[in-house]
């Protein structure tokens, strides 16, 4: 019997790529959106793939597709939303709906799962979408990297709690991807072309990047590692310094003419 894994947010984006390549590896994939057209469009491109229709943050909706697909082997909690202003104008619907659904839905899914694996005495495996902001604030967005820092410490905070039953959690931080919830910035060129080189890896990523290391991470070659969050960003988190000066004598580089 195929292996079953439920991606959240999967009607686009990054999801949907997750989605594509769990389901190339074997997977029976429940593609679950809140946007039921979505779901339903990834659904259809994928060879054994059903659209679960229901918002992370509602319990019993959670409750009610687990009923219908099964408990999954796999759990990626991929959906998560972003609203951006100054935090001086930012109000406060936007804060706790951006709250309710990067912190609140990766808990009420991944203990949703959890229990039922439990108690079917099954182990398991889960991998919670973070981000590099989650680490480096990002100015003006809110809400967002607060949850995102949090998304990393509850991926540790199930690490131990449910490692001893057999399932393993972990995160992956995905920097500046091409693709998703990034578009509408990436549109602009000069953004694009700075945000790019100003990359140590000299390239923005890509949802293809980030789902092969949610792959990896649901893989058996992983089964060692729990409660790590994997930065998947060419390096980008690393350069808080490079925008720092130094003389030029003092770093060794010989003056030009
Ligand atoms: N794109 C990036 O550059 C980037 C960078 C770092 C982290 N991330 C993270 O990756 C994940 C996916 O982002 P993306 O860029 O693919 O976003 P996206 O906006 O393209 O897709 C998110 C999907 O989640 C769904 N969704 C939103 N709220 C939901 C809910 N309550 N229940 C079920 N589905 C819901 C949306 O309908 C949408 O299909 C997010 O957690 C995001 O924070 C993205």
């Amino acid at each position: 019997m195929a292996r079953l894994m439920i991606v959240t947010g999967a009607g686009h984006g990054i999801g949907a790529e997750i989605a594509r390549q769990a389901a190339a590896a074997g997977y029976r994939v429940g593609v679950l959106d809140v946007n039921g057209g979505a779901a339903e469009e990834t659904a259809q491109s994928l060879p054994d793939a059903v659209a679960l229709v229901a918002s992370t943050t509602d319990s019993d909706a959670i409750e009610a597709v687990l009923d219908d697909f099964g408990t999954p082997d796999a759990l990626v909690n991929n959906a998560g939303i972003v609203r951006f202003t100054p935090l001086v104008d930012h109000l406060e619907s936007d804060w706790r709906a951006v709250v309710d659904v990067n912190l609140n839905g990766p808990f009420v899914c991944g203990r949703a799962v959890a229990r039922r694996l439990i108690a079917e005495g099954r182990s398991g495996s889960m991998v919670n979408i973070s981000s590099i902001n989650g680490i480096a604030p990002g100015p003006n967005s809110g809400a967002y990297s607060p949850t995102k820092a949090a998304v990393i410490q509850l991926t540790r905070q199930m690490a131990i709690e449910w490692g001893p039953a057999g399932i393993r959690v972990n995160s992956v931080a995905p920097g500046i991807i091409d693709d998703g919830m990034s578009a509408p910035i990436l549109a602009d060129p000069e953004v694009r072309a700075t945000r790019s080189s100003r990359t140590p890896s000299q390239r923005l990523g890509t949802a293809d990047d980030i789902a092969k290391a949610v792959m990896w991470l649901c893989s058996a070659d992983a089964e060692y590692v729990n409660g790590h969050n994997m930065v998947v960003d060419g390096g980008v988190v690393h350069t808080v310094l490079s925008g720092m000066p130094r003389p030029a004598s003092i770093d060794g580089i010989a003056e030009e003419g």
